[in-house]
């Protein structure tokens, strides 16, 4: 137990080598920007860029995140996708302001995303689910996520009546499967470097442009 414990302490963090963030060359754009950064990212190796932290707010005002996975961006915002009767779900309903994260530790990346969650709609949404894969689909057609799991087994007899339906009916679409964007006000763009000279770079929405603006670290 404490051998683990100092094993944390002798961890390196940004150790290199590190891209240079070239802030003059940046984009007016944050959308660009990021696509650019998630390019270099691919590029670089990184393990599942796509993978990002969601935090959203209870209706008490506690904060909550979760790991989801990134499906597209454009010049609106940044996508995904999850059931509007989870947890999550519930709460960008009550209150749709959200945060996004990124971090690509191989390259000393982490981009911050702040503004709120609109659910896409029925069709937009319809398409993202048929495009999952079966078994993704039959979870997501058992519901319930993030209630409590009284037995394991019944996760998996739930999911074999599901995956006999979806067999029977191929085109079967849970009605809270849902596609959000965020619609972003604030992004911010941070890069690690190993002398600890890191630079923060923030776009900040002003009607239809942006403001960028440096950070001190
Ligand atoms: C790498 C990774 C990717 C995930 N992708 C998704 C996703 O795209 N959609 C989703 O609903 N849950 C996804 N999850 C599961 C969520 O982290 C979370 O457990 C689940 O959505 C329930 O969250 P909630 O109780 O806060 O609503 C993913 C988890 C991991 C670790």
């Amino acid at each position: 137990m404490e051998q683990i414990r100092e094993n944390i302490r002798a961890l390196q963090s940004l150790a290199g080598p590190l891209p240079a963030f070239l802030i003059d060359d940046a984009q007016d754009d944050p959308h660009e920007l990021f696509l650019e950064w998630f390019q270099t990212a691919i590029d670089n190796g990184v393990h599942e860029p796509h993978s990002m932290t969601l935090s959203t707010i209870d209706p008490d005002g506690t904060p909550d995140a979760r790991v989801l996975i990134l499906k597209d961006v454009d010049d609106k915002g940044w996508y995904f996708a999850s059931s509007s009767e989870s947890n999550k779900g519930k709460q960008m309903e009550t209150n749709p302001s959200v945060a996004l994260t990124f971090y690509w530790s191989l390259i000393g990346r982490q981009v911050r995303i702040r503004g709120q969650a609109v659910p896409m709609g029925q069709e937009l949404s319809a398409k993202d689910f048929l495009n999952r894969g079966i078994i993704a689909r039959a979870i997501a057609l058992i519901g319930k996520q993030s209630a409590v799991l009284d037995d394991r087994y019944r996760f998996d007899e739930a999911l074999k009546e599901q995956m006999n339906l979806l067999r029977d009916n191929p085109d079967i679409v849970s009605p809270s499967w849902t596609l959000y964007r965020v619609d972003a006000s604030v992004v911010e763009f941070w890069q690690g470097n190993k002398d600890r000279k890191h630079v923060r770079l923030r776009y900040r929405r002003n009607g239809n442009r942006w403001n960028k603006e440096l950070l001190w670290t």
